[in-house]
């Protein structure tokens, strides 16, 4: 069993606690914000009862005050700070002499290049990338990031780790901005965007095609495996047509920027993309949470 120290105890901090404790391994957290700190162990617990998970688990779970004491005796570092780059660069600067010298020292940044976090450690071979999914307790796959001066070995180390408590790790063998799975996702938002954009469709419609067509599909069958499936050739014929039409902006578009400076911020002020009432936004997370749950089950194995 290792002993992992989580930096963070916000929205993937706590998951990523409650997913280590699970798995029986020692875990310490912390947070600047006393009050996050505070109800940490108590969040973890709820939320390993909401997923069918014994809550004893939680015992195993030791909330710090400072970063000093969080990673004093860790094995394992996960740094789930907010995502801005001085931010984690100076954590991660700190946990360089504060954590012990054979400790692995991991970000779950969702997009930036560990290189770049790592730039003021001295031992980037024990600096790596893991990126989880949210709900990190339902979301099977962590993306296991290879920076230019990481040790292959504790790559290897890392994705045994996660195995042993049920994820599907990945090794990313390169250090790119947003990494696999989100140059994917946001290659897709920026599509979705740009139709809405050109008045092609609304944002509803986007949704439900995504929904009822491809979507349906990917859990069982991704791209690639697609791409065989109906043939490569009929694939080249496709991108033929298509690639020339697609957006290929490289900053947000000006829509999103409007909608985030006029506070249109989505679930947070129940304007974004379309408009929500507190109710159904309980119900599209219970819903996300219950299709997790369900698919876990079919799919596992
Ligand atoms: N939310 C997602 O869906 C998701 C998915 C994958 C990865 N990530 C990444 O995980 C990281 C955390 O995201 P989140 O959604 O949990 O954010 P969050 O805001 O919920 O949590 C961040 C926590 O870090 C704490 N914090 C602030 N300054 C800190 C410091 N100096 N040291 C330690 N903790 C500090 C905050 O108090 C907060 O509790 C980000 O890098 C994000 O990009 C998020």
């Amino acid at each position: 069993m290792e002993k992992i120290a989580i930096i963070g105890a916000g929205l993937m901090g706590h998951g990523l606690a409650a997913v280590f404790a699970n798995g029986g391994h020692d875990v310490t957290i912390t947070d600047p914000f006393p009050e996050v700190l505070t109800s940490a162990k108590e969040r973890i617990a709820a939320t390993l009862k909401s997923i069918g998970w014994d809550d004893r688990a939680v015992a195993g779970i030791t909330p710090h005050a400072t970063l000093k004491d969080a990673v004093k005796d860790a094995d394992i570092v996960i740094e789930a700070a907010p995502e801005k780059l001085p931010l984690k660069q100076d954590i991660f600067a700190e946990l360089d002499s504060l954590a012990r010298p054979d400790a692995l020292l991991c970000s779950n940044t969702s997009v930036i290049p560990i290189g770049l976090i790592a730039a003021r450690v001295g031992s980037k071979h024990r600096v790596l990338g893991t990126h989880w999914w949210n709900p990190p307790y339902l979301i099977p796959l962590v993306e296991v990031i290879q920076a230019d001066g990481t040790d292959p070995a504790n790559v290897t180390r890392m994705i045994d780790l996660l195995t042993r408590i049920g994820k599907v790790a990945v090794h990313v063998k390169k250090d790119v901005p947003g990494f696999v799975g989100n140059r994917m996702q946001h290659a897709l938002w920026r599509e979705a965007i740009a139709l809405v954009d050109a008045g092609v469709c609304d944002a509803e419609t986007v949704d439900l095609v995504v929904k009822n067509s491809f979507g349906r599909r990917l859990a069982v069958l991704g791209p690639l495996e697609n791409a065989d499936l109906v043939g490569t050739d009929l694939t080249l014929d496709i991108q033929s047509n298509v690639l020339p039409h697609l957006d290929r902006s490289t900053e947000p578009t000006p829509t999103l920027k409007a909608m985030v400076k006029d506070g249109k911020l989505g679930f947070k002020t129940n304007r974004g993309f379309m408009s929500w009432t507190d109710d159904q936004k309980a119900a599209l997370r219970a819903k996300v949470t219950e299709h997790l749950k369900h698919l876990n089950q079919i799919l596992r194995g």
